[in-house]
């Protein structure tokens, strides 16, 4: 399966399967109206298969900063390494475009992204209180960021 994959550029055309995806996969899923806005503001990269949309990946750039606003992969696709392979894919897009780090925010709760941003260098540097709406109220978002500039470049400044 692996070979087959691919990540492009997100386009409006994309934007039926991205919500479904995103109702199915988060209980406060980003709108239409939100992805509508993002393609303009925002890099957005589709992972498929054969046409057929698997997960995607929300960036922003200011300055030598990398922001990542949202990750996300089909509910029937999660656990079999694709958050990865479009974190990867994200990272490196930041690495090219020279920023020196890279900030997002997670729910407090949610144990399977925070796993995965640990394990590619993310570190909590932050907690904001009652940060995201939930059923019964609000959660915490804690900010999380990696290093991405090589040592000697931090060094060069
Ligand atoms: C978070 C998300 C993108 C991970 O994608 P995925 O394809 O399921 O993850 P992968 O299979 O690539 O797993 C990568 C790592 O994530 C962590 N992880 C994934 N699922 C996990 C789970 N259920 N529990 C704990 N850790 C988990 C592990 O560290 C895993 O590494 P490992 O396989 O070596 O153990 C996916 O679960 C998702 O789309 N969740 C809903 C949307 C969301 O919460 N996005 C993040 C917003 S901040």
């Amino acid at each position: 399966m692996p070979e087959l994959l691919s990540i492009r550029p997100m386009v409006r055309d994309d934007l039926e399967a991205v919500v479904a995806i995103e109702r199915r996969a988060f209980s406060h899923p980003w709108s239409r109206k939100l992805y509508e806005d993002a393609l303009s503001s925002y890099q957005c990269h589709v992972l498929e298969q054969q046409g057929r949309h698997l997960g995607h990946v929300v960036m922003q750039y200011i300055f030598d900063e990398a922001h990542l606003l949202n990750i996300v992969v089909a509910v029937e696709q999660q656990g079999r390494g694709l958050g990865r392979r479009l974190l990867e894919f994200a990272l490196e897009q930041a690495r090219q475009r020279s920023s020196v780090s890279c900030f997002l925010e997670v729910r407090e709760s949610n144990r399977a992204a925070y796993a995965l941003y640990e394990r590619y260098g993310f570190n909590e540097i932050d907690r904001r209180r009652n940060y995201y709406p939930t059923t019964e109220g609000h959660e915490d978002a804690l900010v999380m960021v990696c290093t991405l500039a090589d040592e000697w470049m931090l060094i060069q400044g």
